[in-house]
């Protein structure tokens, strides 16, 4: 390992799907390039998970954890803003807390960053490392594609004449796979009306303001949209700076946990049999489609174990804010499923309330399929237990996690129409379960999803295409530790 003085200072923004990579990031930067790491976070108020995760007592001595006060947003966004929306403002509206935290590290502990990352939703602050005189970095927790669409749409923005939705040909991003508005694109990209229209265009104008992006893939995963990205021709025009992919940075298994029921039951079951159904942190269904999806899982007669979560009332970015606040000791969740639908299928399924042990239940010998609602981190904890998927997108960006899962890939099926347009019918899931569950589509899907696995294995060890492009990120970043102290940087670029 090299020696570095390197001192991170990470800011990362709010949500468990966001603080769990950028978690992971400063874990990796301490353990394999010897950093010092202070990640500062701003904390949702409502989630206990969050609370739990951010508890410091589990990190390495070098890692700090920084808790910015939430700044208070309700004047300044509609009252039915969006999740997008809500998160730019309140990392716009932390910066002067954060450049003040910063000054205080400086002053009273006398630890200096010596650069500083951003996540998606903190471009803005990026001008903050100028102040300080550091380099600065965005890590993007997603997939290369997804940056592709990012860093292109303000152009596509000014190419594009009337709205996206009414397009009636796909749009073309250069040295990528064609997108099709209805659906692959973005919550965002469709609605111009709306405030988080801008707020993505400030975000994909943003992200090429860094000195280097890190990014949450390995090489060998999208060989194709990085080279688009990293070509002069393509996407490389926007993009001047280099790209290091990183991942795949998942969180550890929590072992720790009592592994409880659940595990006794996926004990008795074969290999590769049982197909697992959860929506995320922050994903809940419709009443109407939460019978659906029991109606066809149960006519699948394949074996489950499903995390159900109270159906919606309100909208999935409701839902964001307030997850995790819910109290599930005292409702009794199964209410919500068809009548019987217990008794039926107590031979082959298991109910868990609101929350299991994720990454655990993926990496378990008899799971064989994961419904997905295709955030990122569950996606890549799919991907490396080479696990198939159900791509079932909830809302916003998880519709291209889904494309990507489904086209690019090739680890995933999905409804015909999409799950956030159409309540999915009971056949149509029946059908998609088996699919991926037997028969010769399911090995096939079954056999990709093992080939990223053993890649995505590779690339993090020694000497693999992830683990080298930290070491080269860190020389980045050395380079202008020298060049600040005097050292031209040009005469040492690697
Ligand atoms: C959530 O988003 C939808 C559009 O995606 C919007 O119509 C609705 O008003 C929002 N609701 C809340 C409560 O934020
Ligand atoms: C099931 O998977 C486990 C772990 O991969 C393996 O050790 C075991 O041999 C497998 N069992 C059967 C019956 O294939
Ligand atoms: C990411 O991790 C959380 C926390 O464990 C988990 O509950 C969730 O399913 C994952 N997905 C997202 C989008 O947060
Ligand atoms: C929940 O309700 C179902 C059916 O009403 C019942 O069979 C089950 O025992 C209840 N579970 C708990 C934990 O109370
Ligand atoms: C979790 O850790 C245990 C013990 O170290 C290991 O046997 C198991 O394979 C791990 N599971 C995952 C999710 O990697
Ligand atoms: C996938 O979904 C997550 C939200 O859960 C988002 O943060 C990420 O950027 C998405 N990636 C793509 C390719 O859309």
């Amino acid at each position: 390992m090299e020696i570095t003085n390197q001192h991170a200072a990470l800011l990362c923004s709010p949500g468990m799907g966001h603080i769990i990579p950028v978690l992971e990031l400063g874990k990796r930067l301490v353990t394999h390039q010897n950093f010092t790491v202070t990640i500062f976070v701003v904390p949702l108020h409502t989630s206990k998970a969050e609370s739990e995760l951010l508890d410091a007592s589990a990190f390495p001595h070098s890692l700090d954890i920084i808790k910015l006060p939430s700044p208070d947003i309700s004047g300044l966004v509609e009252p039915d803003a969006v999740v997008v929306t809500r998160l730019t403002e309140m990392m716009r509206q932390v910066r002067p807390t954060f450049r003040a935290a910063l000054h205080d590290m400086i002053n009273f502990r006398h630890r200096c960053p010596t650069m500083l990352i951003v996540d998606l939703f903190g471009t803005e602050s990026l001008p903050i490392a100028e102040e300080f005189g550091i380099p600065k970095y965005v890590y993007i927790a997603s997939n290369a594609w997804f940056l592709s669409v990012m860093i292109y749409s303000p152009t596509l923005d000014e190419q594009v004449k009337g709205k996206f939705v009414d397009l009636k040909d796909p749009l073309e991003i250069p040295g990528c796979r064609k997108l099709f508005p209805e659906l692959d694109i973005v919550d965002a990209l469709l609605d111009w009306s709306n405030q988080q229209y801008d707020e993505h265009m400030l975000m994909g104008r943003g992200i090429p303001k860094g000195d280097g992006i890190l990014i949450n893939i390995w090489e060998e995963l999208e060989p194709k949209s990085l080279a688009a990205l990293r070509d002069e021709n393509f996407l490389g025009r926007f993009v001047k700076v280099p790209i290091f992919p990183i991942g795949p940075l998942m969180r550890p298994n929590v072992s720790s946990i009592p592994r409880g029921d659940v595990f006794d039951w996926l004990d008795k079951q074969p290999n590769e049999t049982v197909i697992y159904v959860s929506f995320g942190s922050g994903g809940a269904l419709s009443y109407e489609q939460m019978v659906e999806l029991a109606w066809g899982l149960e006519m699948s007669q394949q074996r489950f174990v499903w995390v159900i979560r109270p159906p919606i009332i309100s909208s999935a970015n409701e839902t964001f804010f307030t997850a995790g606040n819910h109290n599930g000791e005292d409702d009794n969740l199964t209410k919500y499923l068809p009548k019987g639908f217990m008794g039926r299928t107590k031979d082959i399924g298991f109910v868990i309330p609101l929350w299991a042990p994720q990454v655990d239940v993926l990496a378990h010998p008899s799971v064989g399929g994961f419904l997905t609602h295709c955030g990122w981190n569950s996606t890549l904890e799919s991907i490396t237990n080479g696990v198939p998927m159900i791509a079932w997108p909830l809302y916003a960006e998880q519709r291209l996690n889904a494309t990507l899962l489904t086209e690019e890939l090739g680890v995933a099926v999905r409804s015909k129409i999409p799950p956030w347009k159409n309540v999915v019918k009971r056949e149509e899931i029946e059908e998609m379960v088996r699919k991926i569950m037997e028969g010769e589509e399911g090995f096939a899907l079954r056999d990709r999803a093992k080939n990223l696995k053993f890649s995505g294995a590779k690339a993090l060890e020694q000497g693999g295409s992830s683990y080298d492009a930290l070491s080269l990120f860190t020389k980045h970043a050395n380079m202008f530790v020298q060049f600040a102290n005097g050292v031209d940087p040009s005469s040492q670029v690697p």
